[in-house]
């Protein structure tokens, strides 16, 4: 097999661009199945049908959990989906070469590379243009699956590997060739860097009394003042005042006693929130803050001056000091939200444990996944810190469905897929029957969740093209699919859009001029002439069909393929092998 170079720096590893799909041995253990050991079929490869078993909660919502293979899974999304999803999570195996009780890890090193760069390509489809995809690994993998990951997305689009304190330091059981292992990490890639270079993750939480007590003073008034200096600025030449305050007036917010009176206090702090403030004392480094002061006594001084850097570069700015220190205002990190006061904090790279806590996560969701699940917080923070509302998030190695629970309760729309059908059945599908009718555990205390939405439960539908029953060499149309179900999925492997209720343009391409016509009738002349008057010349039309008359003179617009041998080329075009 001709290997792909692209002069770039990158992995290399035997059987790279193969193509494997997770199948069931006859005792329903899952193996790696190869497409250039010709374990895999073409024709098992091209999108399927979503067949839905199970409507859950509001019958319009758009929610799906898929019982079927990620990778034919993907490709099946890829029609409606390419370019619409804002974030996907994956924790795929951590390939740790062991079996655990819940599902197999340890598939051998490289064809595990080549399982996650399939997948990885796909997802990349999928992505909208600010999309971000978040990639859940543990120590082994990472090195290896970070230059993968380069490949696929592009060394520009690193964001941030997270490291997550998984669990704590110490006990008896915890693992690690020589240092005790807590931790896990988190890859972060953006589709297109660009697109979310001015994004800046901040997280939000209810203010710890630690910052009230800081910011305990209000600045009831401001006062009058009077211009004491003005001088030009040494970095813009532009003006600098200093005024001295007269009349003011500062009171000090009482946090006596705080449990018994934290609700009357926090509403103290949002009655006052424009004017809460603490104060800092100005780093001796700092020459322009140290001149400032020097013309100041103990009391309250106010400087206007137009920053030549930082956040307010070029705006008129104010500053207040008191007592020749500078303020701070609660304003500026913290924020009001209904009653409640919330503290901002920019989000760094290292996630610990009391953050984050996998604690008391086998009860989560009412399913136990011995090892593997996450802690729904976890969820939460990536889910909120770059998704809005309606977003949609996709996590094609659900496992007991972590992050559908998180994006169901903060109001995402959500996809999952998950291959093993015990996996689906007793533990996803439980969970998030559970999460529609109101789950308790998890984040649903810190959202708020009281039950509602829905979704769908889909399995993967079957193959189009199998082998004939009696005669295995010949491949036919999987007799299934007939009528609009034929229609439907010759559309989707084709690349046209399902249209609905007409008759004849049954789908149509991306640019709205290429349609498919699909039948199961014999084409015959007379069929051709009905239809060719119903195209414009500025469009084409593919029919499809299993017999035609072969002396049928077509015009130039219009061309016809064979079921089953015509199809499913472009798609073979795209596998990248
Ligand atoms: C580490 S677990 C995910 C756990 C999940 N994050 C949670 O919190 O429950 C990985 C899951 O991926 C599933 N999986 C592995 N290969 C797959 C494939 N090819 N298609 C779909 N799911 C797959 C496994 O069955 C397993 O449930």
């Amino acid at each position: 097999m001709a290997k792909r170079r692209k002069g770039k720096l990158e992995l290399d590893w035997v059987g790279k661009g193969d193509i494997i799909l997770t199948k069931f041995d006859e005792k329903g253990k899952t193996y790696p199945a190869s497409y250039f050991q010709g374990q895999v079929s073409d024709e098992e490869l091209m999108p399927r049908e979503f067949e839905l078993t199970e409507s859950v909660g509001d019958p319009k919502s758009e929610n799906m959990l898929i019982w079927g293979e990620n990778l034919i899974a993907l490709r099946s999304l890829e029609r409606e989906f390419a370019g619409g999803i804002k974030l996907i999570y994956i924790d795929p195996p951590f390939n740790t070469g062991q079996d655990f009780e819940d599902y197999e890890d340890g598939l051998e090193h490289s064809i595990w590379l080549s399982m996650m760069q399939n997948r990885l390509e796909l997802l990349r489809n999928l992505l909208s243009k600010d999309g971000l995809i978040f990639v859940h690994i543990d120590d082994i993998e990472q090195g290896y699956l970070r230059l993968l990951l380069d490949e696929v997305f592009d060394r520009r689009n690193y964001l941030s590997l997270i490291s997550w304190e998984r669990s704590p330091g110490a006990g008896i059981g915890q693992g690690g060739k020589f240092l005790i292992n807590v931790s896990e990490y988190i890859y972060v890639y953006a589709k297109n860097w660009e697109a979310i270079s001015r994004v800046k993750p901040t997280y939000k939480r209810e203010i710890p009394l630690k910052n009230m007590k800081q910011y305990n003073r209000i600045l009831v008034d401001k006062g009058r003042k009077e211009l004491i200096k003005e001088f030009p600025s040494k970095s813009n030449n532009l003006p600098v005042k200093v005024y001295k305050r007269y009349d003011y007036e500062i009171s000090n917010i009482s946090l006596k006693d705080f449990e018994n009176r934290k609700d009357e206090i926090v509403q103290e702090y949002v009655n006052n929130f424009e004017n809460i403030f603490r104060t800092n004392r100005v780093q001796k480094e700092n020459r322009f803050q140290q001149d400032l002061i020097s013309n100041m006594d103990k009391d309250l001084y106010s400087v206007q001056y137009t920053p030549s850097r930082g956040r307010t570069e070029g705006q008129i700015t104010e500053l207040f000091y008191y007592r020749q220190e500078l303020f701070s205002w609660l304003k500026d990190v913290a924020e009001i939200q209904g009653n409640a006061l919330l503290k901002i904090d920019k989000i760094n790279d290292f996630w610990t444990k009391e953050q984050l806590t996998s604690a008391g996560i086998s009860g989560e969701g009412n399913v136990e996944l011995r090892r593997g699940k996450k802690p729904e917080v976890l969820l939460d923070r990536i889910i909120s810190m770059v998704t809005r509302k309606g977003d949609w998030v996709l996590d094609c190695f659900g496992g007991s469905a972590t992050t559908t629970a998180a994006a169901h309760k903060l109001g995402r729309k959500w996809i999952m897929v998950e291959v093993r059908e015990d996996m689906v059945k007793e533990k996803a599908l439980k969970r998030m029957r559970n999460v529609v009718n109101g789950d308790t555990t998890g984040i649903s205390k810190e959202v708020n969740w009281k039950g509602g939405g829905g979704f769908k439960v889909y399995k993967l539908g079957e193959p189009l093209i199998v082998k004939h029953k009696d005669y295995p060499s010949i491949k036919i149309i999987n007799p299934k699919y007939y009528n609009t179900a034929l229609i439907k999925v010759i559309c989707n492997v084709e690349g046209f859009k399902f249209r609905k209720n007409d008759k004849l343009f049954h789908g149509v391409n991306k640019l709205g001029n290429k349609y498919a016509h699909i039948t199961e009738q014999y084409v015959s002349q007379g069929y051709i002439d009905l239809i060719k008057n119903k195209l414009a010349d500025n469009e084409q039309m593919i029919i499809y069909c299993f017999n035609y008359d072969e002396k049928i003179t077509l015009p130039f617009n219009m061309i016809i393929k064979k079921l089953p041998t015509d199809i499913g080329k472009a798609f073979q075009l795209r596998l990248r092998l």
